[in-house]
């Protein structure tokens, strides 16, 4: 798919990957809205943005507030060729720590958000990407959702965080093949460990560990970097259903 003027849908679009990827959409003359609770950083990659966005303050577990987000983007945009979800959240917390149980809430908190919410933006993204005009092969869109390493080699502490990434990786076959009649692919990232908010929020314990492990290149991977496979996956209509890690070799160890 050729990128030049068409329509994106970009979540978590307000920090790290998600912007760093509405950004080189935009540059590459796809037209993108974009998607995130937090409206005032939202605003602000907007505004770096080169080409003209919509933004749309949405929480993705919320299904009315996806909806509306989607027929805004599509009337805004004048349809939908593909979406970039990169919202999510991390956790960190023991199955049995020194407070006792993990409370079951945020385990369900890290599921709702990561999981939860990436069914719902495929459940109701599709609906717009099938009313497309189909281009070569019959390719009318794309979905490109985010997990993690952590859904093969989630760390002590990671159980929640891993169970949802891993729900993610478990999708994308069965949704590309459920969604190959309308000519949509579906394909996932497992990124290793790059420099972003979230990255940055970690104990420098824990960054440190994470940057021993890594083999080469021996650092954090960049968010354009990320953003580069994203564009690739789009162009690329031969990746589909498969998920694709990004890691410098990263094999995460149990901490
Ligand atoms: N940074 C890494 O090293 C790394 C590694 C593996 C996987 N990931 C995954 O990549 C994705 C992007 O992570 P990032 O590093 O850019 O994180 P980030 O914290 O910089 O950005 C995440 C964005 O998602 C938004 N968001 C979170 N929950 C949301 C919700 N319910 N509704 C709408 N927006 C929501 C946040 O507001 C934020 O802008 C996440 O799914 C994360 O799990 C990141």
């Amino acid at each position: 798919m050729n990128l030049q003027h068409q329509p994106f849908l970009v979540t978590g679009a307000a920090s790290g990957l998600g912007a760093a990827t509405a950004m080189a959409l935009a540059q590459h003359g796809a037209r993108v809205a974009l998607l995130d609770r937090h409206a005032e950083a939202l605003g602000r990659v907007a505004t770096g943005c080169p080409t003209s966005t919509c933004t749309a303050v949405a929480d993705i577990t919320d299904a009315r507030q996806v909806q509306q987000a989607i027929e805004q983007a599509v009337d805004h945009l004048g349809g939908l060729r593909g979406v970039v979800h990169c919202a999510g959240v991390a956790h960190a917390a023991r199955i049995y720590g020194r407070q006792g149980p993990m409370p079951l809430e945020q385990f369900r908190q890290v599921v709702e958000v990561n999981l939860v919410g990436t069914f719902n933006l495929m459940r109701l993204t599709v609906p717009a990407m099938a009313q497309m005009e189909p281009l070569e092969d019959g390719e009318r869109g794309v979905i490109v959702n985010t997990a993690s390493c952590a859904a093969f080699e989630g760390q002590i502490g990671q159980v929640a965080y891993a169970a949802s990434k891993a729900g993610v990786v478990g999708m994308t076959l069965p949704a590309a093949r459920e969604l190959a009649r309308f000519g949509i692919r579906v394909v996932t990232i497992a990124p290793g460990t790059f420099e972003t908010p979230m990255m940055e929020n970690m104990p420098q314990q824990v960054r440190e560990s994470l940057l021993q492990q890594i083999p080469f290149p021996p650092r954090f991977g960049q968010p354009e970097e990320f953003a580069q496979l994203a564009l690739h996956v789009i162009t690329n209509r031969m990746l589909n259903g498969c998920t694709l890690r990004l890691d410098g070799a990263l094999r995460m160890g149990p901490k």
